[in-house]
């Protein structure tokens, strides 16, 4: 049973194509992961939730949960060598199990394309950034003017939509020609470049003179500042900044060479992503504290404080430009990986070409972008639940789609699925492998659903 089992899936393979190399796996999911959150989403959530100890919080939920769920979705994916949908499907049955873990998949495709719908709007008002820097008007401009060039932009709901259908066409062109050649391309010059420039950011912000101030914000830990909601939002962020819990590293995974070492790659991405967040602070909390910004300003907080710190800089203009064409690019990777699932899924399922599946996935995540234009102005006073559309999003898939999805994916891997194939997929059966299975079956799913339902009250105090 088992050799014929091994057969098959030695003989399975994905109809889209496969990685040109394991550089180009690696890449093209720390293109994914190096995103938006980052260096947008990451200081302003640091920010909301009071600084280092949800920073700890944080770093923890990489190592012991994020870590093992990126490990579990890609050797999923490699097995299946379908969408998730129909590779947790297919894996399910393989073990003669049910076949309803699909919804799973689903789940993912659908948290996919809510999260593109507000994260194509963040990455058109990164690009429109490009323009503003490149026409100078941050220029030793003050914080309140920059602030007020901010709200200019998100006020006119036209041009919100506007980049935010410039940023989505840009996504479906990429997407429809096939993932392989654009990418490896564009993530390969793209991440050291960031890093790079993240780097003479740091410099600038080491000479603001609050750098020591942006340096305790983030690491010195004030657990009274901890709350369920705040630990929730710390692995919330875990999971968006590796790009788990939705099927993204799963279909990235499903054209994997089977050579490739999954422990391997999933570390380097890992630490890249997180050693670009962490730098992410330390450029931006020194300028927050220099201009006498607040921290927890928001969606918005990194379009002031590097408009300042480059328009004080000598060749600054340069800088900037070239710094949010970066930043456009890095959404972009990510925005990509962000419709795989879905694509995939069309086109396996409904025998499209990926240009059709492209734009028709496309069209109907740019729609429902405009819930999230429209939130920071026309709409911006139409509240429920956690505020504005944009809010709700944000909250209904990174706080609970994807760690939701990231808990039922990690007890598939580490319940469902057996152990050699598990151990096959992954290489090992040493070390290495029982921490990862332990880690899989009790610590991340324990520590996910423990967060989770305390966060939404669902377990009292023992107090
Ligand atoms: N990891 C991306 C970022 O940090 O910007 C966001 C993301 C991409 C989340 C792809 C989920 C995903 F599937």
């Amino acid at each position: 049973m088992l050799s014929s089992q091994t057969n098959d899936t030695e003989k399975r393979d994905s109809l889209h194509g496969h990685w040109s190399s394991r550089m180009a796996f690696v890449l093209a999911v720390t293109g994914s992961a190096v995103g938006l959150g980052n260096i947008w989403k990451f200081p302003y959530v640091v920010g909301q939730n009071g600084g280092g100890a949800f920073v700890l919080v944080y770093l923890a939920c990489v190592a012991i949960i994020g870590l093992p769920v990126m490990m579990a979705e890609i050797l999923m994916g490699r097995r299946g060598r379908r969408n998730p949908i129909a590779t947790m499907a297919l894996l399910g049955a393989e073990e003669g199990k049910s076949q309803n873990w699909r919804w799973v998949g689903s789940m993912g495709v659908l948290a996919g394309v809510l999260i593109l719908s507000f994260y194509s709007v963040i990455g058109g008002w990164t690009l429109s950034y490009v323009f503003k820097s490149a026409s100078g008007m941050f220029a030793n401009a003050t914080a309140a003017e920059i602030t007020s060039i901010r709200d200019g932009f998100t006020g006119s709901w036209t041009t919100v939509a506007l980049y935010h259908t410039l940023f989505m066409t840009l996504t479906i062109f990429v997407v429809a020609r096939g993932v392989e050649r654009g990418l490896e391309q564009a993530v390969r010059l793209m991440v050291p470049a960031l890093l790079l420039l993240m780097l003479v950011l740091l410099g600038y912000s080491i000479s603001s003179g609050y750098f020591s101030e942006g340096l305790s914000f983030l690491f010195t830990p004030d657990f009274d500042k901890l709350t369920w909601d705040t630990v929730l939002a710390a692995m919330g962020q875990a999971f968006f900044t590796l790009s788990i819990g939705m099927g993204a590293v799963m279909a990235y995974g499903a054209y994997l060479p089977k050579e490739t070492s999954i422990i391997g790659a999933s570390a380097t991405v890992a630490a890249a992503d997180t050693m670009i967040a962490i730098l992410a602070g330390l450029v931006i909390f020194p300028l927050v504290f220099a201009n006498g910004l607040d921290p927890a300003d928001g969606p918005g907080l990194v379009f002031i404080t590097l408009p300042i710190a480059f328009g004080h800089m000598q060749g600054g203009v340069f800088f900037a430009t070239v710094f949010f064409v970066l930043l456009s690019f890095a959404a972009w990777t990510s925005a990509i990986s962000l419709m795989e699932p879905a694509v995939a899924w069309i086109v396996e399922k409904f025998n499209r070409t990926r240009a059709q599946a492209a734009v028709m996935i496309g069209l109907l995540i740019w729609a429902a972008g405009f819930g999230t234009a429209l939130s920071f102005n026309v709409l911006s006073d139409f509240k429920f639940w956690r505020g504005t559309i944009f809010d709700n999003l944000d909250y209904l898939t990174i706080n609970i789609m994807l760690p939701l999805g990231g808990v039922l994916i990690v007890i598939f891997a580490g319940w469902v699925m057996c152990r050699n194939a598990t151990s096959d997929e992954l290489g090992s059966s040493g070390a290495i492998y029982k921490l990862w299975r332990f880690l899989s079956r009790y610590v991340a799913p324990v520590g996910i659903l423990f967060v989770f339902l305390k966060a939404i009250g669902l377990l009292p105090d023992l107090s």
